[in-house]
Parts: structure tokens; C-alpha cells; sequence
């Protein structure tokens, strides 16, 4: 694993989270230890996943909110303020389904224009596989509680809910195919 695009991830994602959202910063570090634990499952791009999985929250940070759509947020904030990686930044504006909600925030064009999926299946779904699976304290869930869990918090006809109500067998087909991979690596 090339740690040191891991390691540039947590200084700006500390800087960025720890202080105004204590509990995004330790939903943030749960997120990249499981990024860690299913890293040898995605080859040469392990210290990608883990970058970006310390990283997917970013654009939650109050000084960088100007859409309020984070995904988009932290994404241009890492491409414009960093000049970052440009798959870490397409895996950051899409993770964990993004589109369906940009299309419920009507940023839908500009996500998909700034920003395309990146063509890289299996490291989507671990980065999807890695937020969904961890609690917004970083503690260790499963992705039927986490959808549960945010319906409650946001509430059935939010944004949020109504996104993550489209996204969930989504979801739950990304953590099954993860779980497939890692169970087929060689002990
Ligand atoms: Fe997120």
C-alpha cells in the first residue's frame, strides 16, 4: 500500500473535521479502518480505497458546505484547494450512491459533468461497503441498521430519506459483492 496519499488523506481530513464535527471525524476514522480491513481485496488501489474512504466526508466541514450537498462539496474542495488525485476525488463526489441523491437535490448534471462514476466497480462498491457498514460514532454495523438509522434520522419524505429509501437495494447489493470478494481471497 502506497501510504503516503493515506496519510496526506488524515491531515486534511483531521484538519478539516475534527474540531467542528467531533463525530463526522470518528465516523470518518470507523469508515477508514474498515477500508483497511478489506483493502487486500482491491489490489493495487488499497491505499486509494483507504484515502478516500478518510476522506468521502469531507464536504460536511462547515467552511466548505457551499452547495450543502457533501459529496460535491468535498469534491471540488479537493480538486480546486489540492489539486487531488483525480479518481480520489470521482470516488469521493460518488460515493455511497451520490447520484440518487444529486438527483433529488436537482445537481444531478452537475455531479455527472464534474464528476463521472469512476469505471471501477469493485472499489465503488468497498467505498460504499465501508460508509454503510460503520455507525456515525465509527462503531461497526450492518447496512440494514445504517439505512434504518439514517431514515430515523432524517426523517421518511427528506431529501435524505427519500434518497436513501432508492438507494438501499443499491446497498445492499454493493456490501454482498464486496463480502463475496473478500471471502474469496486467499487466508
Ligand atoms: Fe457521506
Amino acid at each position: 500500500m502506497n501510504d503516503s496519499i493515506v496519510e496526506w488523506a488524515t491531515l486534511v481530513a483531521e484538519a478539516e473535521l475534527r474540531s467542528p464535527l467531533p463525530r463526522r471525524w470518528a465516523h470518518t476514522r470507523g469508515v477508514a479502518s474498515r477500508a483497511a480491513e478489506v483493502a487486500s481485496a482491491i489490489g493495487n488501489d488499497a491505499a486509494l480505497l483507504v484515502a478516500a474512504a478518510t476522506l468521502h466526508d469531507v464536504g460536511y466541514a462547515p467552511r466548505l458546505a457551499l452547495t450543502g450537498f457533501h459529496p460535491l462539496d468535498g469534491a471540488r474542495f479537493l480538486r480546486d484547494k489540492h489539486g487531488a488525485d483525480e479518481r480520489l476525488v470521482r470516488l469521493v463526489a460518488n460515493h455511497s450512491f451520490a447520484l440518487l441523491e444529486a438527483e433529488e437535490r436537482g445537481l444531478r448534471e452537475e455531479l455527472t459533468t464534474e464528476f463521472p462514476l469512476l469505471e471501477q466497480p469493485l472499489l465503488v462498491d468497498a467505498l460504499v461497503y465501508c460508509d454503510m457498514t460503520t455507525t456515525p460514532d465509527g462503531g461497526r454495523t450492518t447496512a440494514q441498521d445504517r439505512v434504518a438509522e439514517i431514515l430515523s434520522r432524517y426523517g421518511d419524505d427528506s431529501v435524505v430519506g427519500r434518497f436513501i429509501r432508492r438507494a438501499a437495494p443499491e446497498i445492499c447489493a454493493s456490501v454482498e459483492r464486496v463480502e463475496a470478494a473478500v471471502a474469496a481471497q486467499p487466508r
